[in-house]
């Protein structure tokens, strides 16, 4: 059958904006299959005009895709939308991947505008595939053979006490009690696109059997491939608008420059099989 789905790039590495579809439950399978390839050509794809979507509809289409999944210690509505709000829990503006300090964390995020800034506010997203690809390889080979641990103690629910005292307060007990943390291999094989991608970001925390020290200088080295500008888009949010990530490719933030404003975005996620490591 002919392709539905239009797919028009915005930036040279990453995103996409993909026209010609209604976001819900009952997309057919086909459709559904353009939305996966584009993800996984793209890395980021955005949808406009999408207005219709409530929570319950963010779900039944977030199913589409896989298994939904969940933040471990926070409270989701209708089961698992997570309310990203600039009132609660403070701002996700340090690049990273969703829930790495989990072993299984989500394939597939996707965000929903529900309440907008009337500047400001916009979300960045980093291709770790393109980062990788364009490390020279000594340095390619050095990073194949790392391992970091991650963990939430610099989740973002846990900063900002003056947000909402009372949540800050159980989540640092929480925190303080049993950091989640998860090892992972700093390169890992995309299950589906069978590139390389680079795993690091925000709840990297150091690298195995390197000092606090040494981590750090090399995870700054990594880190900053993942950055460079031409590996990044950024996304102005409309109202309507839904962006869907490839979480396995990509690292993403919040341009924290809304001040009080509030913008509330709903985001579920999609649980799938995670990268191998490079020796399989
Ligand atoms: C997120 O980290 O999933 C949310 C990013 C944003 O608030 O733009």
């Amino acid at each position: 059958a002919a392709p539905q789905v239009t797919v028009t790039p915005v930036a040279g590495r990453i995103g996409a904006v993909l026209g010609g579809v209604r976001l819900s439950g009952d997309l057919d399978a086909g459709t559904v299959q353009e939305i996966r390839d584009a993800l996984h050509a793209h890395k980021v794809v955005f949808f406009r005009g999408q207005d219709h979507l409530d929570d319950r509809e963010q779900v039944a289409f977030t199913r589409l895709l896989g298994e939904p999944s969940v933040h471990p210690l926070v409270d989701h509505d209708d089961g698992f939308v997570l309310p990203i709000t600039s009132g609660y829990g403070g701002q996700a503006d340090a690049w990273h991947t969703d829930l790495t300090f989990v072993p299984d964390f989500p394939a597939v995020s996707i965000l929903r505008a529900v309440r907008l800034p009337a500047f400001g506010g916009d979300t960045m997203w980093a291709n770790t595939a393109a980062a990788y690809a364009g490390m020279p390889e000594p340095l390619r080979d050095f990073a194949d053979r790392l391992d970091a641990v991650h963990s939430n103690v610099y989740d973002y629910s846990a900063l900002a006490p003056e947000r909402d005292p009372e949540a800050h307060a159980w989540y640092r007990e929480l925190l303080a009690a049993a950091p989640f943390e998860a090892v992972h291999p700093v390169v890992g094989v995309h299950p589906e696109t069978r590139e390389r991608t680079l795993l690091l970001g925000g709840f990297a925390q150091r690298l195995d059997g390197f000092s606090a020290a040494d981590s750090a200088t090399l995870v700054r080295l990594l880190q900053g491939h993942v950055i460079r500008a031409e590996n990044t888009v950024r996304w102005s949010w409309r109202p309507g608008d839904v962006a869907m990530w490839d979480n396995r490719a990509t690292q993403h933030r919040v341009v924290a420059d809304f001040g009080d404003a509030v913008r509330v975005l709903h985001r579920t996620t999609v649980g799938g099989p995670e990268s191998e490591g490079v020796d399989g």
